[in-house]
Protein backbone atom coordinates (compact mmCIF):
# COMPACT_ATOMS: atom_id res chain seq x y z
CA UNK A 1 0.00 0.00 0.00
CA UNK A 2 1.11 3.30 -0.89
CA UNK A 3 1.00 5.36 2.62
CA UNK A 4 1.25 8.48 0.80
CA UNK A 5 -1.96 8.02 -1.17
CA UNK A 6 -3.69 7.42 2.10
CA UNK A 7 -1.82 10.87 3.40
CA UNK A 8 -3.02 13.04 0.59
CA UNK A 9 -6.74 11.68 1.16
CA UNK A 10 -6.15 12.33 4.93
CA UNK A 11 -4.95 15.89 3.86
CA UNK A 12 -8.24 16.06 1.73
CA UNK A 13 -10.44 15.31 4.37
CA UNK A 14 -8.97 17.26 7.49
CA UNK A 15 -6.70 19.38 6.19
CA UNK A 16 -2.77 19.91 6.00
CA UNK A 17 -0.45 19.33 8.92
CA UNK A 18 1.03 16.09 11.00
CA UNK A 19 -0.40 12.86 10.54
CA UNK A 20 0.55 9.32 12.46
CA UNK A 21 0.09 5.88 10.65
CA UNK A 22 -1.04 2.72 11.85
CA UNK A 23 -1.38 -0.90 10.47
CA UNK A 24 -3.00 -3.73 12.35
CA UNK A 25 -3.42 -7.15 10.11
CA UNK A 26 -6.03 -9.46 9.45
CA UNK A 27 -5.77 -13.35 10.27
CA UNK A 28 -6.07 -16.61 8.96
CA UNK A 29 -6.43 -19.61 11.26
CA UNK A 30 -4.29 -22.67 10.78
CA UNK A 31 -6.04 -24.80 13.11
CA UNK A 32 -8.20 -24.82 16.02
CA UNK A 33 -11.55 -23.99 14.89
CA UNK A 34 -14.81 -23.14 17.15
CA UNK A 35 -12.25 -23.83 20.50
CA UNK A 36 -11.46 -20.19 21.49
CA UNK A 37 -14.70 -19.94 23.62
CA UNK A 38 -14.39 -23.80 24.84
CA UNK A 39 -10.89 -22.96 26.49
CA UNK A 40 -8.65 -24.80 24.17
CA UNK A 41 -5.58 -23.90 22.32
CA UNK A 42 -5.46 -22.35 18.60
CA UNK A 43 -3.01 -21.55 15.70
CA UNK A 44 -3.54 -18.60 13.83
CA UNK A 45 -1.14 -15.84 12.20
CA UNK A 46 -1.16 -12.56 11.04
CA UNK A 47 -1.46 -12.08 7.39
CA UNK A 48 -0.22 -9.14 4.97
CA UNK A 49 -3.50 -7.47 4.62
CA UNK A 50 -5.19 -5.15 7.24
CA UNK A 51 -6.24 -2.49 8.56
CA UNK A 52 -4.22 1.15 7.83
CA UNK A 53 -5.38 3.72 10.25
CA UNK A 54 -4.65 7.75 9.89
CA UNK A 55 -5.35 9.85 12.84
CA UNK A 56 -4.16 13.45 14.16
CA UNK A 57 -4.41 14.63 17.57
CA UNK A 58 -7.73 16.88 18.62
CA UNK A 59 -7.57 19.20 21.42
CA UNK A 60 -11.18 18.81 22.25
CA UNK A 61 -13.29 15.88 22.81
CA UNK A 62 -14.51 15.00 19.56
CA UNK A 63 -13.72 12.27 17.11
CA UNK A 64 -13.96 12.63 13.93
CA UNK A 65 -14.35 8.67 11.88
CA UNK A 66 -14.15 8.33 8.07
CA UNK A 67 -13.18 5.80 5.89
CA UNK A 68 -12.25 4.79 2.48
CA UNK A 69 -14.44 1.93 2.35
CA UNK A 70 -17.59 2.96 3.55
CA UNK A 71 -19.60 6.12 2.95
CA UNK A 72 -20.66 6.07 6.39
CA UNK A 73 -18.71 9.16 8.24
CA UNK A 74 -19.21 10.72 11.57
CA UNK A 75 -18.54 12.67 14.29
CA UNK A 76 -18.69 11.95 17.58
CA UNK A 77 -18.28 13.47 21.26
CA UNK A 78 -16.33 11.49 23.15
CA UNK A 79 -18.68 12.26 26.34
CA UNK A 80 -21.62 11.04 25.00
CA UNK A 81 -21.09 8.02 22.52
CA UNK A 82 -23.77 5.39 21.63
CA UNK A 83 -24.56 2.54 18.69
CA UNK A 84 -24.85 4.31 15.91
CA UNK A 85 -27.22 1.70 14.09
CA UNK A 86 -25.54 -1.21 12.20
CA UNK A 87 -22.37 0.63 10.95
CA UNK A 88 -18.73 0.31 10.84
CA UNK A 89 -18.19 3.04 12.95
CA UNK A 90 -19.45 0.83 15.72
CA UNK A 91 -16.13 -0.75 15.82
CA UNK A 92 -14.01 2.22 16.91
CA UNK A 93 -16.98 3.62 18.58
CA UNK A 94 -16.49 0.71 20.81
CA UNK A 95 -13.40 0.74 21.90
CA UNK A 96 -13.51 4.30 22.92
CA UNK A 97 -16.26 3.57 25.18
CA UNK A 98 -14.01 0.47 26.34
CA UNK A 99 -11.24 2.99 26.76
CA UNK A 100 -13.14 5.06 29.16
CA UNK A 101 -14.67 2.26 31.30
CA UNK A 102 -11.32 0.85 32.15
CA UNK A 103 -10.45 4.00 32.90
CA UNK A 104 -8.00 5.64 30.54
CA UNK A 105 -7.94 9.64 29.67
CA UNK A 106 -7.71 10.71 26.15
CA UNK A 107 -9.01 12.93 23.91
CA UNK A 108 -10.40 13.91 20.42
CA UNK A 109 -9.50 12.81 17.31
CA UNK A 110 -9.47 12.68 13.18
CA UNK A 111 -9.24 9.30 11.70
CA UNK A 112 -9.45 7.77 8.36
CA UNK A 113 -9.73 3.93 8.02
CA UNK A 114 -8.66 2.00 4.90
CA UNK A 115 -8.34 -1.53 4.97
CA UNK A 116 -7.76 -4.47 2.47
CA UNK A 117 -9.29 -6.83 3.68
CA UNK A 118 -12.20 -8.50 2.24
CA UNK A 119 -15.20 -7.78 4.98
CA UNK A 120 -16.84 -10.12 6.33
CA UNK A 121 -15.24 -13.08 5.10
CA UNK A 122 -13.45 -14.92 8.35
CA UNK A 123 -10.29 -12.84 8.05
CA UNK A 124 -10.90 -10.47 10.85
CA UNK A 125 -11.80 -6.91 9.49
CA UNK A 126 -13.59 -6.21 12.35
CA UNK A 127 -10.55 -7.29 14.77
CA UNK A 128 -8.70 -5.04 12.91
CA UNK A 129 -10.27 -1.68 13.21
CA UNK A 130 -10.71 -2.22 17.01
CA UNK A 131 -7.28 -2.76 17.85
CA UNK A 132 -5.65 -0.40 15.29
CA UNK A 133 -8.07 2.25 16.79
CA UNK A 134 -6.88 1.01 20.50
CA UNK A 135 -3.28 1.10 19.37
CA UNK A 136 -3.60 4.31 17.94
CA UNK A 137 -5.38 5.86 20.62
CA UNK A 138 -3.06 4.59 23.52
CA UNK A 139 -0.08 5.54 21.21
CA UNK A 140 -1.04 9.24 20.29
CA UNK A 141 -2.59 9.68 23.79
CA UNK A 142 0.73 8.11 25.66
CA UNK A 143 -1.75 5.65 27.56
CA UNK A 144 0.44 2.77 29.49
CA UNK A 145 -1.47 -0.47 28.00
CA UNK A 146 0.44 -3.61 26.38
CA UNK A 147 -0.80 -5.46 23.41
CA UNK A 148 -2.54 -8.16 25.07
CA UNK A 149 -4.78 -5.58 27.29
CA UNK A 150 -5.35 -3.73 24.20
CA UNK A 151 -6.32 -7.65 22.40
CA UNK A 152 -9.16 -8.04 25.66
CA UNK A 153 -10.70 -4.64 25.48
CA UNK A 154 -11.09 -5.13 21.82
CA UNK A 155 -13.29 -8.43 22.19
CA UNK A 156 -15.14 -6.57 25.24
CA UNK A 157 -15.95 -3.52 22.81
CA UNK A 158 -16.97 -6.21 20.25
CA UNK A 159 -18.92 -8.48 22.47
CA UNK A 160 -20.94 -5.66 24.65
CA UNK A 161 -20.62 -2.30 22.83
CA UNK A 162 -21.28 -4.23 18.88
CA UNK A 163 -23.28 -7.70 20.05
CA UNK A 164 -21.42 -10.17 18.64
CA UNK A 165 -20.49 -12.89 21.11
CA UNK A 166 -16.93 -13.71 19.49
CA UNK A 167 -13.88 -14.87 21.57
CA UNK A 168 -10.59 -13.66 22.17
CA UNK A 169 -8.64 -15.40 19.27
CA UNK A 170 -9.22 -12.89 16.69
CA UNK A 171 -7.93 -9.72 18.57
CA UNK A 172 -5.12 -11.57 20.00
CA UNK A 173 -3.90 -12.58 16.77
CA UNK A 174 -3.98 -9.53 15.52
CA UNK A 175 -2.02 -7.52 18.30
CA UNK A 176 0.33 -10.16 19.45
CA UNK A 177 1.47 -12.14 16.09
CA UNK A 178 5.29 -12.07 14.65
CA UNK A 179 6.28 -12.22 11.11
CA UNK A 180 7.48 -15.50 10.01
CA UNK A 181 5.39 -17.50 13.15
CA UNK A 182 2.06 -18.83 13.67
CA UNK A 183 0.93 -17.98 17.31
CA UNK A 184 0.03 -21.14 19.68
CA UNK A 185 -2.41 -19.86 22.27
CA UNK A 186 -3.91 -21.01 24.91
CA UNK A 187 -7.42 -19.14 25.41
CA UNK A 188 -7.70 -20.31 28.86
CA UNK A 189 -4.73 -19.61 30.39
CA UNK A 190 -4.02 -16.45 27.67
CA UNK A 191 -0.18 -18.31 27.22
CA UNK A 192 1.17 -18.07 24.40
CA UNK A 193 4.39 -19.40 21.77
CA UNK A 194 5.53 -18.29 18.37
CA UNK A 195 5.63 -21.43 16.10
CA UNK A 196 8.25 -20.81 13.42
CA UNK A 197 6.32 -21.46 10.46
CA UNK A 198 8.90 -23.01 8.16
CA UNK A 199 6.48 -24.47 6.17
CA UNK A 200 9.06 -26.91 3.83
CA UNK A 201 8.71 -25.36 0.48
CA UNK A 202 4.91 -24.76 0.75
CA UNK A 203 2.84 -20.85 1.05
CA UNK A 204 -0.61 -20.29 2.54
CA UNK A 205 -3.07 -20.18 0.09
CA UNK A 206 -6.70 -18.27 1.00
CA UNK A 207 -9.71 -18.88 -1.40
CA UNK A 208 -12.67 -16.69 -0.77
CA UNK A 209 -15.59 -18.55 -1.62
CA UNK A 210 -17.38 -14.87 -1.88
CA UNK A 211 -20.23 -16.69 -0.44
CA UNK A 212 -21.48 -14.10 1.92
CA UNK A 213 -21.81 -15.07 5.49
CA UNK A 214 -26.26 -14.94 5.91
CA UNK A 215 -27.02 -15.62 9.58
CA UNK A 216 -23.27 -16.00 10.79
CA UNK A 217 -23.83 -14.25 14.03
CA UNK A 218 -26.87 -16.14 14.94
CA UNK A 219 -25.42 -19.82 14.09
CA UNK A 220 -22.28 -18.73 15.71
CA UNK A 221 -24.06 -18.03 19.06
CA UNK A 222 -26.24 -20.98 18.59
CA UNK A 223 -22.53 -23.38 18.34
CA UNK A 224 -21.84 -21.70 21.49
CA UNK A 225 -24.89 -22.27 23.43
CA UNK A 226 -24.92 -25.70 22.59
CA UNK A 227 -21.00 -26.09 23.62
CA UNK A 228 -22.11 -25.05 26.64
CA UNK A 229 -25.09 -27.77 27.14
CA UNK A 230 -23.06 -30.11 26.00
CA UNK A 231 -20.41 -29.17 28.79
CA UNK A 232 -23.28 -29.19 31.61
CA UNK A 233 -24.18 -32.27 30.69
CA UNK A 234 -20.71 -33.86 30.79
CA UNK A 235 -19.05 -32.05 33.60
CA UNK A 236 -21.13 -34.06 35.99
CA UNK A 237 -19.27 -36.90 35.28
CA UNK A 238 -15.81 -34.98 34.56
CA UNK A 239 -15.92 -32.20 36.71
CA UNK A 240 -13.97 -29.43 33.80
CA UNK A 241 -14.11 -25.87 33.56
CA UNK A 242 -14.31 -25.98 29.69
CA UNK A 243 -15.01 -28.18 26.72
CA UNK A 244 -11.35 -28.30 26.01
CA UNK A 245 -10.07 -29.29 29.57
CA UNK A 246 -11.85 -32.98 28.82
CA UNK A 247 -9.54 -35.53 27.40
CA UNK A 248 -9.79 -37.89 24.29
CA UNK A 249 -10.23 -40.60 26.49
CA UNK A 250 -12.44 -39.41 29.37
CA UNK A 251 -14.54 -37.71 26.32
CA UNK A 252 -14.91 -41.33 25.05
CA UNK A 253 -15.85 -42.65 28.22
CA UNK A 254 -18.33 -40.36 29.15
CA UNK A 255 -20.24 -39.32 25.53
CA UNK A 256 -22.96 -40.98 25.69
CA UNK A 257 -24.46 -39.42 28.83
CA UNK A 258 -24.84 -36.65 26.33
CA UNK A 259 -28.29 -38.50 24.94
CA UNK A 260 -28.63 -35.95 22.40
CA UNK A 261 -26.89 -36.62 18.96
CA UNK A 262 -26.01 -32.93 17.83
CA UNK A 263 -24.67 -31.79 21.32
CA UNK A 264 -22.84 -34.90 21.22
CA UNK A 265 -20.95 -34.21 18.17
CA UNK A 266 -20.31 -30.85 18.88
CA UNK A 267 -18.70 -31.79 21.85
CA UNK A 268 -16.42 -34.45 20.06
CA UNK A 269 -15.69 -31.84 17.25
CA UNK A 270 -14.17 -29.19 20.13
CA UNK A 271 -12.37 -32.00 21.74
CA UNK A 272 -10.60 -33.40 19.15
CA UNK A 273 -9.89 -30.54 17.56
CA UNK A 274 -8.08 -29.00 20.48
CA UNK A 275 -6.28 -32.15 20.12
CA UNK A 276 -5.45 -31.33 16.88
CA UNK A 277 -4.12 -28.14 17.28
CA UNK A 278 -1.43 -29.45 20.13
CA UNK A 279 -0.72 -32.74 16.87
CA UNK A 280 -0.13 -29.76 14.43
CA UNK A 281 2.06 -27.61 16.58
CA UNK A 282 4.19 -30.62 17.50
CA UNK A 283 4.29 -32.33 13.63
CA UNK A 284 5.17 -28.36 12.42
CA UNK A 285 8.61 -28.34 14.88
CA UNK A 286 9.49 -31.71 13.53
CA UNK A 287 9.26 -30.03 10.15
CA UNK A 288 6.56 -32.62 9.04
CA UNK A 289 4.50 -30.73 6.75
CA UNK A 290 2.80 -33.36 5.39
CA UNK A 291 1.67 -34.70 8.68
CA UNK A 292 0.03 -30.62 9.61
CA UNK A 293 -1.94 -30.79 6.13
CA UNK A 294 -3.90 -34.17 7.10
CA UNK A 295 -4.60 -32.75 10.41
CA UNK A 296 -5.87 -29.62 8.26
CA UNK A 297 -8.07 -31.86 6.28
CA UNK A 298 -9.34 -33.50 9.13
CA UNK A 299 -10.09 -30.11 10.80
CA UNK A 300 -12.39 -29.51 8.04
CA UNK A 301 -14.24 -32.57 7.92
CA UNK A 302 -15.08 -32.38 11.64
CA UNK A 303 -15.94 -28.64 10.95
CA UNK A 304 -18.14 -29.94 8.49
CA UNK A 305 -19.98 -33.16 9.83
CA UNK A 306 -19.67 -32.89 13.50
CA UNK A 307 -19.87 -28.98 13.90
CA UNK A 308 -21.91 -28.38 10.55
CA UNK A 309 -20.76 -25.27 9.89
CA UNK A 310 -18.95 -25.43 6.30
CA UNK A 311 -21.86 -25.28 3.61
CA UNK A 312 -22.23 -25.91 0.34
CA UNK A 313 -19.40 -23.26 -0.98
CA UNK A 314 -16.62 -24.08 1.93
CA UNK A 315 -16.66 -27.62 1.07
CA UNK A 316 -16.70 -27.64 -2.67
CA UNK A 317 -13.38 -25.26 -2.28
CA UNK A 318 -12.23 -27.83 -0.20
CA UNK A 319 -12.76 -30.71 -2.01
CA UNK A 320 -11.53 -28.76 -5.23
CA UNK A 321 -8.50 -27.75 -3.52
CA UNK A 322 -7.47 -31.03 -2.45
CA UNK A 323 -7.76 -32.47 -6.15
CA UNK A 324 -5.40 -30.23 -7.23
CA UNK A 325 -1.44 -31.45 -7.01
CA UNK A 326 0.62 -29.67 -4.52
CA UNK A 327 -1.67 -29.62 -1.85
CA UNK A 328 -0.52 -30.48 1.28
CA UNK A 329 -3.86 -29.69 3.27
CA UNK A 330 -6.86 -27.61 3.06
CA UNK A 331 -9.99 -26.40 5.50
CA UNK A 332 -12.54 -23.57 6.15
CA UNK A 333 -11.04 -21.06 8.54
CA UNK A 334 -12.82 -18.86 11.04
CA UNK A 335 -16.50 -18.85 11.75
CA UNK A 336 -17.54 -20.55 8.88
CA UNK A 337 -21.12 -20.31 7.17
CA UNK A 338 -19.28 -18.96 4.13
CA UNK A 339 -15.94 -16.96 3.66
CA UNK A 340 -12.74 -18.08 3.50
CA UNK A 341 -10.63 -21.67 2.95
CA UNK A 342 -6.72 -21.94 4.36
CA UNK A 343 -4.95 -24.05 2.23
CA UNK A 344 -1.13 -25.53 2.18
CA UNK A 345 0.40 -25.47 -1.47
CA UNK A 346 3.78 -26.01 -2.66
CA UNK A 347 4.88 -23.12 -4.16
CA UNK A 348 5.89 -24.35 -7.64
CA UNK A 349 2.23 -25.67 -7.78
CA UNK A 350 0.51 -22.26 -6.69
CA UNK A 351 -0.41 -20.86 -10.32
CA UNK A 352 -1.86 -24.38 -11.55
CA UNK A 353 -3.56 -24.33 -8.09
CA UNK A 354 -5.30 -21.20 -8.19
CA UNK A 355 -6.16 -21.41 -11.96
CA UNK A 356 -7.44 -25.12 -11.58
CA UNK A 357 -9.75 -24.45 -8.47
CA UNK A 358 -10.67 -20.55 -9.56
CA UNK A 359 -12.73 -22.84 -12.98
CA UNK A 360 -13.87 -25.75 -10.97
CA UNK A 361 -15.09 -23.70 -7.93
CA UNK A 362 -17.00 -20.97 -10.44
CA UNK A 363 -18.36 -23.94 -12.51
CA UNK A 364 -19.73 -25.94 -9.53
CA UNK A 365 -21.16 -22.32 -7.87
CA UNK A 366 -21.69 -19.98 -10.51
CA UNK A 367 -19.35 -17.70 -7.72
CA UNK A 368 -16.29 -15.85 -8.53
CA UNK A 369 -13.70 -16.58 -5.89
CA UNK A 370 -10.26 -14.88 -4.78
CA UNK A 371 -7.27 -15.98 -3.71
CA UNK A 372 -4.58 -14.32 -1.66
CA UNK A 373 -0.96 -15.92 -1.27
CA UNK A 374 0.23 -15.04 2.25
CA UNK A 375 3.20 -14.83 4.94
CA UNK A 376 2.55 -14.80 8.43
CA UNK A 377 3.27 -11.29 9.46
CA UNK A 378 3.65 -8.54 12.55
CA UNK A 379 0.85 -7.56 14.64
CA UNK A 380 -0.58 -4.31 15.09
CA UNK A 381 2.19 -1.42 14.42
CA UNK A 382 3.11 2.09 13.93
CA UNK A 383 3.74 2.80 10.23
CA UNK A 384 6.93 5.42 10.08
CA UNK A 385 6.77 7.21 7.56
C1 LIG B 1 -14.78 -16.11 14.71
C2 LIG B 1 -14.68 -15.57 16.12
C3 LIG B 1 -13.49 -16.21 16.86
C4 LIG B 1 -13.54 -17.75 16.75
C5 LIG B 1 -13.76 -18.19 15.29
C6 LIG B 1 -13.98 -19.68 15.16
O1 LIG B 1 -13.68 -15.71 13.96
O2 LIG B 1 -14.52 -14.18 16.12
O3 LIG B 1 -13.48 -15.80 18.20
O4 LIG B 1 -14.50 -18.29 17.60
O5 LIG B 1 -14.87 -17.53 14.71
O6 LIG B 1 -12.83 -20.37 15.48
Amino acid sequence: MNIHILEKEFFALYGEGSVNVYFAPGRVNLIGEHIDYNGGEVFPCAISMGTYLLVRERNDNRVNLASLNFSKRGEYDLESISKDSDEWVNYPLGVFKQLQAEGYNFGGADMMFYGDLPNGAGLSSSASVEVVTAYAIADIYQINITKKEIALLSQKAENEFVGVNCGIMDQFAVAMCKAKSAIRLDCNTLEYTYVPAELNGCSIVIANTNKSRELADSKYNERRRECEMALQIISEYVPVEHLCNISVSDFELHKLHIDNKRLRDRAEHVIYENNRVAAACNVLVNNDIMAFGQLMNESHNSLRNLYEVTGRELDIMVEESCKCDGVVGSRMTGAGFGGCTVSLVKRDSIDSFIATVRKNYEYRTGLKPDFYVVEPEDGVKKIIT
